[in-house]
This record gives C-alpha cells, sequence and structure tokens, in this order.
C-alpha cells in the first residue's frame, strides 16, 4: 500500500514511519518540519521521502496515488492548543478538514486519525468507552472532537476513516519529547535525581507505548475496509490506566536513586480511565506488547547509553511549547505559525534527508 503519513518528523511519525515500511508499504512523510533541530539520537532506520508541506496548504495534486493517509501532523497537546486556541483551530481542525477533502478527492481510500483520549476530559474514576460521554477542557481536545465528528460524516463507501483515540504516548523515539508524562519524569529522574512533583499524582492517566500506536495503525491499515470504516477506537490497554502517582512509583523503581515528592492538588481536571475492549474486537490482532515498566527501563537504557544530561534533556525541540515559543519568540515563525525563513532546498522533496531524520538537518525547513 502507498502510505503517506503526516507529521513524519515528529515523536509518533519518527517510529510509526520505519515500522509501517517493515509491514511492507511504501511510505512517504509530510511535515512542515517545526522540531527538526530536535534529534535526541540517530536509530540507523531507513527514512522515508519527504514533503515538506503544511497541511493547511494541501491540494489533491499532492496526495495523487497514495492508497492511505496517516494523519498525525497537528500542534499535539494540551498546552500547545492554550499558545493560541485560534491557530489550534486553524491548524487542528481545519488544516485536518483541507488534508481530508484533498485526500478524498484525490481517490484515497483509507484515512486515519490520530485522535486522543483527551476528550474525555474530565472522566473521573469512571471507566470511559467510545460511547462514553466526552468533556473536552482544551481546545485541543474540542478540535480533537471536531475532527472526530467531521470525518464520521465523510466516512463512505471508498473513503474509510477511522479515528485512534491513543492514551498519552511514552518511549523512545529520535525526535524525543519530554513533555509527556512518562518520558518527563524519567528525564527529571536520570538528569537531576529529583521529581518533584507539582501536583499530588492522583489523576487517571492512561498510557500507551509509541510503538503500540505504530503497531494499532498498521493493523487498521490491513483490516477490511468494511471493519474500521467510520470507527473510532481508544488505543491502549486497559492495565494501563494509572494515577500519575503510580507512574512515578515505576520511575522511581527504575531509579532507585531518584527522590519523589509530591506537591497539593494542582487544580488540573483532566482525569480519565479508559476500556480498550472495542479495539481488541474490531482489530483481533491487537494487544499491547509493551507495559509502562518496560518503556522506564527502556529509556534509562538509552539515556545511560547516550549520556542524556540536563542541557540535551532541557532542549527546547523536546519540549514542544518550547520550541514553538522560541520559533515564534526569534522570528522563525509568523504568528499564524508559518515559516519566515527562506527555503535553503527544494520546496516538494528532499529524498536524500527524507521525511523522518534529515542527516544534516540542525536548521528547520520551509513549510
Ligand atoms: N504523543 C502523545 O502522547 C499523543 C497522544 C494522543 C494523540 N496524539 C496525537 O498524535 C499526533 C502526533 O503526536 P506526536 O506526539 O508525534 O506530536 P509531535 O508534536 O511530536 O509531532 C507532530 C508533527 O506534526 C508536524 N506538524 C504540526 N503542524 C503541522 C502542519 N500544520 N503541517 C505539517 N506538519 C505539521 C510537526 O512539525 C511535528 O513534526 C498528534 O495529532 C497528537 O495530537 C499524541
Amino acid at each position: 500500500m502507498r502510505v503517506l503519513v503526516t507529521g513524519a518528523d515528529g515523536y509518533i511519525g519518527a517510529v510509526l514511519c520505519p515500522i509501517l515500511a517493515g509491514h511492507g508499504h511504501a511510505v512517504v512523510g509530510l511535515d512542515t518540519r517545526f522540531y527538526a533541530a530536535g534529534l535526541l539520537y540517530p536509530d540507523l532506520a531507513d527514512r522515508p521521502a519527504g514533503l515538506r508541506r503544511d497541511t493547511r496548504d494541501v491540494g489533491p495534486a499532492d496526495l495523487a496515488g497514495f492508497d492511505a493517509v496517516v494523519h498525525l501532523a497537528e500542534l499535539s497537546n494540551d498546552p500547545l492548543g492554550a499558545l493560541s486556541p485560534t491557530i489550534t483551530r486553524e491548524i487542528n481542525h481545519r488544516g485536518s478538514m483541507t488534508l481530508a477533502r484533498a485526500a478524498r478527492a484525490a481517490g484515497v481510500r483509507r484515512f486515519v486519525y490520530a485522535s486522543s483520549c483527551s476528550v474525555y476530559g474530565a472522566g473521573g474514576s469512571d471507566v470511559r468507552t467510545e460511547t462514553s460521554p466526552t468533556a473536552p477542557l482544551t481546545e485541543y481536545a474540542a478540535c480533537k472532537l471536531a475532527c472526530e465528528a467531521d470525518l464520521a460524516a465523510m466516512a463512505a463507501e471508498g473513503f474509510a476513516t477511522t479515528c485512534l483515540r491513543n492514551a498519552t504516548a511514552f518511549g523512545a523515539s529520535p525526535r524525543m519529547r519530554f513533555d509527556i508524562v512518562l518520558n518527563n519524569l524519567c528525564g527529571l529522574a536520570a538528569t537531576t535525581g529529583l521529581v518533584a512533583m507539582t501536583s499530588d499524582g492522583t489523576p487517571w492517566r492512561p498510557l500507551v507505548h509509541v510503538r503500540d500506536i505504530a503497531r494499532a495503525v498498521a493493523l487498521v491499515l490491513e483490516a477490511p475496509e468494511d471493519r474500521v470504516r467510520g470507527e473510532i477506537l481508544n488505543v491502549g490497554d486497559d492495565d494501563q490506566n494509572l494515577r500519575v502517582r503510580e507512574v512515578a512509583d515505576i520511575v522511581g523503581d527504575v531509579y532507585p536513586d531518584c527522590r519523589i515528592t509530591y506537591g497539593p492538588s494542582s487544580g488540573d481536571d483532566r482525569s480519565y480511565r479508559v476500556s480498550f475492549a472495542r479495539i481488541r474486537s474490531v482489530l483481533p490482532g491487537f494487544a499491547c506488547r509493551h507495559t509502562v515498566v518496560d518503556g522506564a527501563r527502556e529509556m534509562r537504557a538509552l539515556f545511560d547509553a547516550i549520556g542524556l544530561d540536563r542541557d540535551t534533556f532541557g532542549a527546547t525541540p523536546f519540549t514542544r511549547l518550547a520550541e514553538l515559543r522560541r520559533l515564534l519568540g526569534a522570528g522563525l515563525l509568523d504568528a499564524s505559525f508559518r515559516w519566515r525563513v527562506p527555503s535553503p532546498t527544494p520546496h516538494r522533496t528532499d529524498e536524500r534527508s527524507g521525511g523522518g531524520i534529515p542527516a544534516d538537518d540542525g536548521f528547520p525547513g520551509v513549510g
């Protein structure tokens, strides 16, 4: 299958593209490369060719000849949504729909969308299924729901849309994110020996390894269209619904010399427990292979191997909000989050550096 992966240069995309290629798919990446300045380690995987493009500008001609689009390219978490609700809506909702309409017009048959369990918002201790009421607390989560609704309306014979409500990801990726809970706590433990929680650690969070997200995407692409058309599926594992405090305890077990402290209740209402029964029935081959304990151990081994230090842990590209602020502050992005820098390379493709991790890409490209 010819698959276009948007957000190929991001945390999930950098892991997903080689996995899809390993499943025999011909993969092309599309990404505006907001975080190109950050590469935690080279994984030496073959990278797909890449379109350096903003989803807001994509048209049917860009998508001709693809069988499937896997859409990851958005501002990727709640704090980013708070940075600019207007731009979040423009990229995460309107940009995503521009892409989806272009895909349909180009004759792409499958569209897999990276939604999020954050749509459950303040779910408390009740276990949420795909049919439970949603309670988005942020612009980011509201946009996820808006995309889900619009994609459901577009699902038809010949255009199979599937929305994957991913739990919070963890695990190693060359395009690392240290702004998601397990990666952040492991990085703190490795570089400071202290995890000082700013909350009491009681909120629930379902967690999922980034490679298990990738496997879920691969299984959706390989499932019969009728089975996945119009589906919304939570992606994760019932046993990996943990309180943030339990996540910190796992980090403490993997880093026994690390001190962990808790603060008062943070006032952050985001808390949800999620059922992952449906994905197992729709995609019978799916089960998560990696636990949170596995992920913490994997990250300790990686951080030891690369000698993760405080400067690298704190480098802005690994915290998406900090990097966007830096790019905006330096005038490299304009107020609508479009690149201002002139293109050093041809606009469309860069076969040598590929869409994943450009070999010499210390400087961001042009959207
Ligand atoms: N990582 C998680 O825990 C998690 C959990 C649930 C859902 N998701 C969703 O999965 C997707 C990928 O997440 P991630 O963690 O890899 O995020 P990421 O921020 O690491 O990657 C997103 C990529 O998309 C690109 N991008 C952003 N806006 C773009 C635009 N307008 N045009 C082209 N490229 C653009 C960025 O340059 C970046 O490379 C996102 O939609 C996110 O909301 C992630």
